[in-house]
């Protein structure tokens, strides 16, 4: 039997209960009803509404219901996307990051939505280079997904030439080092293993907010190109769950054409390079929701 509106219209509404992500942010509806029933496929379901019921016990049986947000949900990336952002990281959050705290504790970083790894690796590279230079200066950097198809891909870090997409001259440019020391060069990414054991990745899904507690303490939060797939209440609940969890003087990296509402933009600071927005928390005493850290 073929998906129609009314099916798409449940499997609408379960999406977004599960993941947060709407779909009518992930193409047309001709495009959402072939991967549907692609996914009916691969689970042998012929009936609609027998895969819909399969959907709507994902708290008993997740499978079905993470197979398909895994085949809905954009993974687009590439190496130093937004490369001023992670100039900005390396030549001013960095340092003041050392100036503020010493080099007491790691520098607690995160990639949320990290897709198939290309921001995790260039915020390795960002921050081993920065080590060279400051060899006390520790880090703890963690990339998240709800995709475990993605989160694979990302450990094997096997890329296509898709993933390079910035010329390596505009990177070492901006930057003043040579990432092919990192193993990264015009088409190709061949890091060492210490490289590659710098990033921890997991799987995490920010639609279940309760889980966020492992934010907590954290110095620099990238979650790019992530937040234009939720709602606006969504959005909202991230940005108090990321203001919550930054130190004082912590960085929030959004994507190009994402920001924050103003309701929750209070309590940062607002930096504007160039596309993109940063927000910094700021450095002041009690917060916004009374909930300092
Ligand atoms: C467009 S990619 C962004 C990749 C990378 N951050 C960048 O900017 O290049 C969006 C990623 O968000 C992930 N994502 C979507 N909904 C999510 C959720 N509820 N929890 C965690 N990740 C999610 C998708 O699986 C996808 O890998």
């Amino acid at each position: 039997m073929e998906i129609n509106e009314t099916h798409i219209y449940f499997i609408e509404e379960l999406v977004e209960n599960y993941a947060g992500v709407l779909l009518e942010r992930l193409g047309n509806r001709r495009k959402i009803a072939k991967k549907i029933s692609e996914q009916m496929r691969l689970f042998n379901i012929d009936l609609p509404s027998e895969y819909i019921h399969k959907l709507e016990n994902y708290k008993e049986e997740q499978a079905c219901m993470k197979s398909l947000v895994e085949s809905l949900t954009v993974g687009e990336s590439y190496f130093f996307r937004n490369l001023s952002q992670f100039e900005y990281l390396y030549k001013q959050i960095l340092p003041e990051f050392v100036r503020l705290h010493g080099l007491s504790r790691p520098c607690k970083i995160w990639s949320l939505g990290c897709s198939t790894g290309e921001e995790a690796y260039s915020l390795a590279i960002i921050l081993k280079a920065f080590q060279s230079r400051n060899v006390a200066f520790d880090f703890d950097l963690r990339a998240c997904d709800i995709s475990n198809k993605s989160l694979e891909a990302a450990k094997n870090a096997e890329y296509t030439q898709r993933s390079f997409r910035i010329p390596l001259e505009e990177i070492e440019n901006a930057l003043g080092f040579a990432v092919s020391r990192y193993g990264l060069y015009h088409t190709e990414f061949k890091p060492s293993r210490t490289l590659l054991n710098a990033v921890k990745y997991d799987y995490l899904n920010l639609k279940d907010l309760d889980s966020l507690h492992i934010l907590k303490y954290s110095d620099i939060i990238f979650c790019r190109n992530v937040l234009i797939y939720f709602d606006s209440d969504l959005r909202d609940a991230l940005a108090e769950k990321f203001y919550d969890s930054l130190f004082p003087s912590g960085s929030l990296f959004l994507g190009e054409t994402e920001s924050l509402s103003n309701g929750s933009a209070q309590g940062f600071d607002l930096n504007n390079m160039k596309n993109s927005y940063i927000y910094k928390k700021a450095d002041i005493q009690g917060d916004k929701c009374g909930k300092n850290i």
